[in-house]
């Protein structure tokens, strides 16, 4: 499918968001092991949290659909099978194009004992699964990948895991995520130390739920615990928040209110990111009383410079970084962006996917091995772009036409669906 964008005289509105991805894969995985019945509400309607429902319920898990008639709001419906209830899936699962769910599956599935196959799309086929399969087998878990235990398809055959001592290499929420669930399921106490900072929504929930986890700044432990089903309002995606903000601060006419916004800290480093390149953005009437603290976010036109964002910070906004890359193009001077190897693993090499979107619409960004560096301001003009199949990439392309002179095309546009089906409708109702 094809979306034109056009430039836009004047933004303005008030934005209700997706609601977290992360959030609402964890709280349909974490409710269908615990004991008792859970509600989950404004739960992101997206395909890769379609794809954890679906695998969920081939696992026997005991997930319904429904429509509230008082909001005609959708709800999930949870009764928990407890540690022990679920069964051999019929078929092998489809993880379709979510990282997140065959990764944290991929730790679920090591607790069973049964076999269970484990598959995805033709870009989730090439994404690294080594750092799972590794840690997994170490606890027990008979777990192959294809090409050398690097790639998916992953068979599991589960069962009698121990409890280790582990550093993962890389900074990823979801590595860390599918060894907690492990060691849900294991003998012993599962230590992971030495941690770089990662979402923490899987140590938020757990906790809530009442596992027996201990989080110690880089060190999190757990041990075999009973959950107790939590009901879950999902908080507003930042990551798609993240879109809005960089639309407002860029374009020369602009206000945007962005309401309940999920701003945990392990995922809010994007607004002092673009609030250090001079963004003008004020967070109003936060909210701290739920597992996931939220708030409303003002966003208006803004004078931005270029700054150089590395090392730790990276992680915290991985998913931010190609619209980032647009607030690089927008801002007076260099962007660099250092230390951001892993963008080349997600659903695009998104180093390549960012670069190549906004030079064909006229940024002047070059990628370097670890990221890319733009000088700016650019006037950007439309021009074709394809979304490359990545839901961000065609997020980036559709923000960027709303500052770029003249008219972008967006081909295989459909991709938003993957986090964010709304999106087009969002876009269009801010038009003035
Ligand atoms: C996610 C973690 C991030 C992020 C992905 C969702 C999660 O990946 O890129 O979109 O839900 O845990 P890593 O932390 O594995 O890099």
């Amino acid at each position: 499918m094809q979306f034109k964008v056009s430039n836009a005289n004047k933004l303005e509105g008030v934005i209700n968001l997706p609601g977290d991805k992360s959030v609402t894969q964890r709280a349909m995985l974490l409710n269908s092991l615990a004991n008792g019945k859970a509600t989950i509400s404004n739960h992101n309607t997206g395909s890769d949290a379609l794809s954890m429902f679906n695998c969920l319920q081939n696992l026997g898990a005991n997930l319904k659909k429904e429509i509230n008639p008082d909001t005609n709001q959708e709800l999930i419906h949870i009764i928990g099978t407890g540690l022990k209830g679920l069964t051999k899936p019929k078929t092998a699962l489809n993880a379709e194009n979510s990282g997140t769910t065959m990764r944290l599956l991929a730790g679920l599935l090591s607790g069973q004992p049964f076999d269970s196959i484990l598959d995805g799309d033709s870009s989730l086929q090439n994404r690294p699964m080594k750092r799972i399969i590794e840690p997994l087998s170490i606890m027990g878990a008979q777990i192959h990948g294809a090409k050398n235990n690097t790639l998916p398809p992953i068979s599991i055959l589960g069962g009698n895991l121990k409890g280790i001592k582990y550093s993962p290499e890389v900074a990823s929420a979801q590595v860390k995520s599918c060894l907690l669930i492990a060691g849900l399921f294991a003998e012993g106490k599962t230590e992971l130390y030495d941690l770089k900072p990662s979402r923490d929504h899987t140590e938020r929930m757990l906790k809530s739920m009442g596992a027996n986890i201990e989080i110690r700044e880089s060190n999190i432990s757990i041990k075999s615990s009973t959950l107790q089903a939590k009901d879950i309002l999902v908080p507003g995606d930042i990551s798609a928040a993240a879109f809005w903000l960089v639309a407002g601060i860029c374009h020369e006419n602009a206000n945007i209110l962005i309401k309940n916004v999920g701003i945990n800290p392990s995922r809010s480093a994007i607004i002092d990111v673009l609030q250090s390149m001079g963004a003008n953005i004020k967070i109003i009437n936060s909210n701290n009383k739920m597992v996931e603290p939220i708030a409303d976010i003002q966003v208006i036109s803004s004078q931005l410079k270029g700054i150089t964002i590395q090392g730790k910070l990276i992680p915290e906004i991985i998913d931010e970084i190609p619209i980032l890359a647009l607030a690089g193009s927008c801002a007076s001077g260099q962007t660099i962006i250092k230390d951001a190897q892993e963008l080349k693993y997600k659903e695009s090499d998104r180093i390549k996917s960012t670069v190549e979107t906004l030079r064909t619409l006229g940024s002047d960004i070059s990628a370097t091995e670890d990221g890319m560096i733009i000088n700016g301001p650019s006037q950007l003009y439309g021009n074709a772009c394809d979304s490359l199949n990545d839901h961000r990439i065609a997020m980036l392309a559709s923000i960027s036409g709303l500052i770029a002179k003249g008219t972008t095309t967006i081909n295989n546009f459909e991709s938003v669906d993957v986090s964010y089906p709304q999106f087009r409708h969002t876009l269009e109702a801010l038009l003035k």
